[in-house]
């Protein structure tokens, strides 16, 4: 299977996955980019049994919405009973690389929310280690120049994705040359820089279960310690 297949077969697995948990008044969390697009297609033929979603994304609301599918803005919300996102990379704990779609800090606070966080990813985000994949970070416009230097001291080489603003009017740098073996204690350090929303890191909220899409089937793996 070819890696567009292998994410058809992650949104199938997840709406397959959540749909013994919906209930009339159950609310979703959403997530960004193309994986998170195709769960959504998967999960338009089932609009009727959940009242609606929370999204991290404009772009995904209004798929969600072209679905007829209630998109709630969070304040309204107590609860979402699940959270459903790819990532950009994924270790053995679970703990993830994310923002390569620049929606990293609306994913993350959606995350925080839910009960549980259902990752959705093809087998080529799969890593022993995380790093590979340059690390978001997002960051105030003023702020972008010192961040960057305070990164380098951390020992990243940060670069400037130009052209992209975030649905929140923010920059993103993007940093190489990371080798994280305590992805937890970078996520905190790099979010003490004045100047950082946050970066993305999942580690200090990994995913509770990752579908991972492989030519052997999707694989549901839960966090190794
Ligand atoms: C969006 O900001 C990201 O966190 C995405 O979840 C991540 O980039 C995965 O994207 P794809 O599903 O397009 O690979």
């Amino acid at each position: 299977m070819n890696q567009q297949e292998l994410k058809q077969a992650v949104a199938q697995a997840a709406v397959d996955y959540i749909l013994p948990k919906l209930e009339s008044d159950t609310i979703l969390g959403i997530g960004t980019g193309s994986t998170a697009a195709l769960f959504i297609d998967a999960l338009a033929g089932h609009k009727g049994l959940f009242q609606g979603a929370v999204s991290s994304s404009e772009a995904s609301a209004r798929q969600l919405e072209g679905y007829g599918i209630p998109v709630y803005d969070l304040n309204e919300v107590d609860r979402l009973l699940v959270y459903v996102d790819g990532a950009d990379e994924a270790n053995a704990r679970l703990q993830l690389i994310k923002g390569g779609g620049a929606a990293l800090t609306r994913e993350k606070i959606v995350t925080a929310c839910a009960d549980e966080f259902v990752c959705i990813a093809d087998e080529s985000k799969w890593v022993p280690v995380l790093g590979k994949f340059p690390l978001p970070v997002e960051v105030i416009p003023m702020a972008r120049s010192f961040v960057a230097r305070e990164l380098v001291k951390m020992g990243g080489s940060p670069e400037h994705r130009h052209g992209c603003t975030t649905d929140n009017g923010n920059h993103i740098l993007d940093v190489h040359g990371l080798e994280i073996h305590q992805p937890a204690e970078l996520e905190s350090a790099i979010n003490q820089i004045p100047g950082v929303v946050t970066n993305g890191l999942f580690a200090l909220r990994p995913a509770d279960v990752l579908l991972l899409g492989t030519n052997d089937g999707v694989k549901t793996l839960y966090p190794h310690s």
